[in-house]
């Protein structure tokens, strides 16, 4: 199978895995890029059975109306069972480097309020050690030349997404060569710089399953 053939599958063993706890009040989070798009339209199919969908992007909110889907406000749900997004990488702790979309922010707010996380991915993703995809950091336009600074000390090295501008209006640090030995600890420590909105780095609220496309089939992995 081709990595795209790989993701739709994930997409759709995303979309059985949740199906049968679905009802007409269900609100479902979901997340951005080529894996998620996929679990987008998987999720289409099924659209009877649940209510509506909140997005971690405008353009997965386009795509999910594009299918018929109501898209709601994060601020007027207050019950997401489920969360459904891709990642950059992924390693066994279901740690993950997310933002290659440059949507980490609302990823990781939408994933905060959700109860399960599940994630979506090829075999590519699956990684021993986080790092060598540049880690995504969104941060306040006028911070980007001292929090640049900062990720140096830090032993990285910040390339500046030019061009590239996030739903929230800010920009993003790709920050390569890290070093990630405690994934939990540098999460925390670049958000602690001033200027620093977030940080791709998924370890402090990890994935709870993830659905992993192979070549052998879809794994789930706990
Ligand atoms: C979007 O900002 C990202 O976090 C995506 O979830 C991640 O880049 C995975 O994207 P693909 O599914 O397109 O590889």
């Amino acid at each position: 199978m081709t990595q795209d053939e790989l993701k739709r599958a994930t997409g759709i063993a995303a979309a059985d895995y949740i199906r049968p706890h679905l009802d007409d009040k269900s609100i479902i989070g979901v997340g951005t890029g080529s894996t998620a798009n996929c679990f987008i339209d998987a999720l289409a199919e099924h659209k009877n059975l649940f209510d509506g969908a909140v997005a971690s992007s405008e353009a997965s909110a386009q795509r999910l109306r594009d299918h018929g889907i109501p898209v709601y406000d994060l601020n007027n749900v207050s019950n997401l069972d489920f969360y459904i997004d891709g990642a950059d990488e992924i390693n066994k702790h279901l740690e993950m480097i997310k933002g290659g979309g440059a949507a980490l922010t609302r990823e990781k707010i939408v994933a905060a309020v959700a109860r399960e996380f599940i994630c979506i991915a090829d075999e590519t993703k699956l990684v021993g050690r986080l790092g060598a995809f540049p880690l995504p950091v969104e941060v306040i336009p006028m911070a980007r030349s001292y929090v640049a600074r900062e990720l140096v000390k830090l032993g990285g090295d910040p390339v500046y997404r030019e061009g590239v501008i996030t739903d929230n209006g800010n920009c993003i640090l790709d920050v390569h060569n890290l070093f990630i030995a405690s994934a939990i600890e540098l999460e925390s420590k670049i958000n602690q710089i001033t200027g620093v909105v977030t940080n791709g780095l998924f370890a402090l609220r990890p994935a709870d399953v993830l659905l992993l496309g192979t070549q052998n089939g879809v794994q789930t992995i706990k």
